[in-house]
């Protein structure tokens, strides 16, 4: 029977940190050491002052700050965590491919099989390895082939036990989960005492009964299963949307009597610009790749949609507000409010924010960003990955602020692309002083009461009614 001491984790981002940090917290005996190749991430994760922790999740930094130095360690010193290690969690990045076979579609599975060739070198004893980055159903058989035809002739069990949290309520999200999934080699001894230390790990914390195991092929289709279920459901929901605004009918009606349906259920029908983030979008073109590698044309079609759809409701906020400022937005100042690709994180991976901006930058539009928790620096590379305008270009056309009141003054147009909830608790009515007439106002969350912004005087827009 394993009983698990050591555990490294490879990859310290919005995974691999905030889910070491929580087990940390609730296996005191056991020691956790986050490695990353990122030098400047890892010394942000030590920095003395823990409130520049790398990444921003509330709660997280008081987790930090009880675990870190005591079982909690972050270092680029990856050979010693994984030689000191039991059981190695592996959650580095699995972003989409951006060149060769599958580009724009398959997972890029580089940074995988560079941690499984490092784990084979290093290793000299035997290790558990827990896939914790989302990855293509049947990779853990490609790990396998590494470890076994390059290792030190060291038994590796390998898990597959996929993430689950949301970015925004990560901590709230590890603490209390849903479910715990772990797929492994179920039908060998070695195979079941694996999956029995990993549930060990989870069950200081977590209900046996919310640990579910699975053979490792399952475990893995359940997690692009889960994201492509979510996303289904926001596109449904966005296509809705459109067809609430020809109609008269109000979305967030439609949805609350939908979700009323207990079969249905009323999460995750939020009609929204567009849904962002690292994940979803990644996730769904891999599960079409698959299902298109395997000749399942239809199927792949299907979830396709999703991501069409999704990207035909960024598109059409971006070109009402083009439209509703009289087909021209050259030359005018449009404030942006909101960058994160949802609130109470940072991160701006595939933000709707990113595709709007360039969008009305296409169009000749001034912007002007105001966002409480993104960076300038990142509002800008953001635009220059897109690879549409120059740098300069971006620079001189896109400002950013540490005010929304100050994007907003001046401004034709203020369009809101992340819901913020300090966006709710806005001065609205100074705003509509402030800016030029008629004041325009594009909620693309669904976020401000209508009515009393129309008494202030706005023109209104909201999605989906
Ligand atoms: P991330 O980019 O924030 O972090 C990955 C880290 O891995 C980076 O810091 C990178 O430097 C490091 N890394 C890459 N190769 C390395 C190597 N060979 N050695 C050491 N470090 C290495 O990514 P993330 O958002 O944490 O996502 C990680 C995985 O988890 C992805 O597969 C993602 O799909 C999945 N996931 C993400 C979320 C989320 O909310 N972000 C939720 C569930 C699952
Ligand atoms: C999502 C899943 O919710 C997690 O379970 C999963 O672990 C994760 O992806 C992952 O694999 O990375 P995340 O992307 O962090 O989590 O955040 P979500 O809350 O799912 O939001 C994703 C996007 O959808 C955001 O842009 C959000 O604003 C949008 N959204 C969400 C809507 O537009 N409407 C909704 O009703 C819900």
């Amino acid at each position: 029977m394993s009983t698990i001491k050591n555990i490294c984790c490879i990859g310290a981002g919005y995974v691999g940190g905030p889910t070491m940090a929580v087990i940390a917290q609730k296996c005191p005996e056991i020691n956790v050491t986050v490695v990353d190749i990122n030098k400047s991430r890892i010394a942000a994760w030590n920095d003395e002052d823990v409130e520049n922790i790398p990444i921003y999740e509330p709660g997280l930094s008081d987790i930090v700050k009880e675990a870190r130095g005591r079982n909690l360690f972050f270092s680029t010193d990856v050979d010693g965590a994984i030689d000191k290690a039991d059981m190695i969690f592996i959650s580095v990045n699995t972003p989409t491919k951006t060149y060769g076979i599958g580009k724009g579609m398959a997972a890029d599975l580089k940074f995988i099989e560079l941690c499984a060739r490092q784990i084979a070198r290093v290793s000299k004893n035997d290790k558990i390895v827990v896939e914790k980055s989302t990855l293509p159903v049947r990779t853990a058989e490609a790990l396998r082939n590494i470890l076994d035809n390059t290792g030190n002739g060291v038994n590796y069990q390998i898990l597959s036990n996929p993430e689950f949290l949301a970015e925004g309520t990560a901590v709230q999200d590890l603490q209390n989960p849903d479910r715990i999934l772990i797929g492994g080699d179920i039908d060998t001894e070695r195979g079941l005492d694996a999956v029995q230390a990993l549930v060990d790990v989870y069950a200081h914390w977590v209900p046996e009964a919310n640990i579910l195991t699975t053979n490792v092929w399952s475990s893995e289709l359940s997690k692009l299963t889960a994201n492509a279920f979510l996303a289904q459901r926001i596109s449904s929901i966005n296509a809705m949307s459109e067809l609430c605004e020809k109609t008269g009918a109000d979305v967030n009606e439609v949805a609350k009597a939908v979700g009323m349906d207990s079969r249905i259920g009323p999460k995750f029908l939020q009609s929204s610009v567009g849904f962002g983030g690292s994940c979803f979008q990644k996730d769904i073109l891999n599960l079409v790749y698959i299902s298109k590698s395997f000749g399942l044309n239809e199927v792949a079609d299907y979830w396709e949609q999703v991501i069409i759809m999704n990207d035909h409701q960024k598109r059409r906020f971006a070109a009402k507000i083009v439209k509703t400022l009289y087909n021209t937005v050259s030359g005018k100042k449009i404030a942006i409010l909101g960058w994160a690709f949802k609130k109470d994180t940072n991160d701006t991976r595939e933000s709707a924010a990113i595709y709007v901006t360039d969008y009305l930058l296409n169009e000749q539009a001034d912007i002007i960003v105001y966002d409480p928790k993104v960076k300038k620096e990142q509002i800008y590379a953001d635009l220059e990955y897109l690879g549409t305008h120059s740098s300069e270009e971006i620079r001189e056309r896109v400002k950013v602020v540490h005010a929304a009141q100050d994007a907003c003054k001046d401004s034709h147009a203020v369009a809101i692309l992340t819901e913020w909830d300090e966006f709710k608790e806005l001065d609205w009515q100074e705003i509509y002083i402030e800016m030029l007439k008629p004041a325009f106002l594009f909620d693309g969350r669904r976020l401000l009461n209508r009515k009393t912004k129309e008494d202030f005087g706005f023109e209104f827009y909201a999605i989906g009614s």
